[in-house]
Order: structure tokens, then sequence, then C-alpha cells
């Protein structure tokens, strides 16, 4: 393991995000103006909070990856460019229904969407985007497609629902937090490179590797969000810190400190999470830091960042495999 994964441990100084967003900025153009049409709903509110959730920004990552796909496979089609929109609108379906379940008042660096309209508008909003989601899925006409995204929308549901459950619960596993983290995040970036190979119609191996390359770098991403939540700042990173702490998620961070501290510090974890307040988030910050639970978070994301660049072994040599290869390293190196 050791040699191999040193490329992806050493920090690389030339991972400019912006660099690899303009390799699709043209189409990622096209995306933006699919997702623009679908917002614009006679129903005000649907307009307003849809604008205002989109309009603030995003890393676009998803479909970022779909199309470096698509183009890795030979070119960008008329449905590859729907299911990036489809995609982004899954996932900011799950942001808005994500700020409600987890009460946070911060997205993208301005007030949630629930903080300013409520939680009713933001779970109603949220349904409209999956339900619109759908509904443009459906112009691909393939029926494969429609099976992947549906089992997603599924699996997401039952990662949610499955996280609800180890809340509060300082008991959990890294293996049931693992289990989560693959369902809520992971299987979403899984079916974007899936997708694009199912429309690339690519041999059954090539889209295996690319859904392995999404499902390995979606847990290196979910690692790293639950390692940011105590290691970022609030500016960074457009949303508060100690939300998981707040909520009584037992996240990797937590997991691993409460097994690798004195009896009094896993006891204040704990507690923490048992009764989901932030008031000892400062305490157990340092508990955190001096256990050097991040840094364990943090190789185990590059473990499967390494997983990730791994699979793409099935994709022929290009600047887009290339930047795929980036970005999974930019999951782990990323701090916002
Ligand atoms: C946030 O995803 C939710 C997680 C799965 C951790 P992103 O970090 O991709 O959110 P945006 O779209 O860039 O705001
Ligand atoms: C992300 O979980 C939500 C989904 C993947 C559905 P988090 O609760 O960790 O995401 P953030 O940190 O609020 O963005
Ligand atoms: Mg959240
Ligand atoms: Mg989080």
């Amino acid at each position: 393991m050791a040699s191999d994964l040193q490329s992806v441990l050493t920090p690389n100084p030339s991972i400019d995000f912006d660099s690899i967003k303009k390799l699709t900025s043209t189409e990622a153009l096209e995306v933006d103006q699919l997702i623009i049409n679908e917002l614009s709903s006679d129903v005000v509110l649907i307009n307003q909070v849809g604008h205002y959730i989109v309009g603030n920004g995003g890393k676009r990552l998803r479909p970022m990856l779909l199309l470096l796909a698509a183009k890795a496979l030979g070119g960008v089609t008329d449905s590859h460019l729907i299911l990036a929109a489809v995609i982004e609108f899954i996932h900011t379906a799950t942001l808005l229904h994500d700020d409600v379940v987890d009460e946070s008042d911060l997205r993208r660096g301005k007030d949630s969407a629930n903080a300013v309209w409520g939680n009713a508008a933001s779970v109603l909003v949220g349904d409209y985007l999956y339900s619109s989601a759908f509904e443009m899925m459906v112009r691909t006409n393939n029926m494969r497609v429609m099976e992947i995204l549906s089992k997603t929308t599924t699996a997401i549901a039952e990662g949610e629902v499955l996280q609800l459950l180890n809340c509060n619960n300082p008991e959990t596993t890294e293996t049931k937090y693992l289990e989560v983290i693959a369902r809520k995040t992971a299987i979403l970036f899984s079916a974007a490179t899936r997708l694009s190979a199912v429309i690339s119609n690519s041999p059954s191996a090539t889209e295996e590797g690319l859904a392995q390359y999404g499902q390995h770098l979606g847990i290196a991403f979910q690692l790293i969000d639950d390692a940011l939540d105590y290691k970022a700042t609030k500016e960074e990173l457009g949303k508060n810190l100690g939300d998981d702490l707040a909520e009584g998620k037992p996240t990797l961070p937590l997991i691993y400190a409460i097994q690798n501290s004195s009896k009094s510090d896993a006891d204040l974890i704990i507690d923490a999470i048992k009764n989901g307040n932030r008031d000892a988030f400062a305490e157990i910050y340092s508990i955190v830091q001096s256990t050097k639970a991040i840094d364990y978070t943090e190789q185990r994301a590059e473990e499967e960042a390494q997983k990730a660049i791994s699979a793409l072994a099935v994709l022929p040599d290009s600047e887009y495999k290339a930047a795929l290869i980036q970005l999974a390293q930019f999951s782990v190196q990323r701090n916002y």
C-alpha cells in the first residue's frame, strides 16, 4: 500500500480545481441552462427557493464528473447534459432536506433555505426538485438510466434513515458509519459516473470501473466532509462547524477519538453524542486533534481516493482521465 499511496498522500500543489472545471465549462453552461429552465414553475415559492439555492453556487462536482467521464469516453451527448442536470437536482434536493434534518442554518456561505423560508418550504421544494429530476430523466427514454437513478434515490433515503438510527448512539462502529456514507453520499457520485458509461454505450467493464471510481471517490468525499466539521473554518466551508456534534452524529472523527482517548475524554464525547449538543465543541475539538482522529479520517479517505484512481484503469489515457484522477485527489485535499 505504502508506495502506491504515496502519490496521493503527497499534497499535490498542482491540483487546480478551476482549471479542471474549465475542461467542461461549455457543457456546464448548457447544464446550468437546463437547471434554470426546470426551475421556472408558476408557483412563486418554487422559483424563489430554487433559484436561491442553485444561484448560491456549490462546486458542481457531480455533474463535472459525469461530463469528464463522457469526454473520456468520446463525447458529451444531449442525454449526458440532461443527466448532469438530473444529478445536480437530486444533490440539491438532498441538501434542502439535509439542512432541515440537521437544523443547519448556513449553506454555501449564506443562510440556508430553511433559515430563510422555514422547514416546510425546504422540504416541499426539495420534493419538487426530486420530482423534476425524474421528469427530466424520463426524457432520456432509457430504461437502464431510470433503473439506476431510482435505485440511487432509494439508497440515499436508506442512508439518511440509517444515519438517523445511529444518531445519539455512541456505540456506532466505523463499519456502520461506512454503510451510511456509502449510501447517503457515495451512491450518487457512482450513479453520475456510471450513467456516463451507460449513455456512451460502453462495455460493462468500463461501466463497472467508472461506477467503482464514483463510489470510492464519494466515500473519500464524505470522510473529508466529516473531518472538515472539526477542522475547517466556517468561512472556508460556508457551513457551520460542529453541526454534526450538535446533532449527535457519530462520524468517524468522533468514533476514532472515543476509542483512542482517556476514559474521561471518551465519556465527554459519548455524552455529547447522546445529548446532541455543541456545548462541549471546543473541548471535543481539542480531543479530536490530540487523538489524531482527523489524520486517521484523512488516511482512510486517501485510501479510498487511491482505489478510485485504480478503478480508472478501464479508461484510455486522456486529459479528461487525468482530470478525474485529480478530482479524486481534490476530494481528499479540499478545505471547502
Ligand atoms: C455537500 O456536498 C454534501 C455532502 C455530500 C458532503 P458538496 O460539498 O458537493 O456541496 P456543494 O454542492 O459544493 O455545496
Ligand atoms: C450530506 O450529509 C447529505 C447527503 C449526502 C444526503 P451532511 O449532513 O454531512 O452534509 P453537510 O455537511 O450538511 O453538507
Ligand atoms: Mg448536514
Ligand atoms: Mg457534513
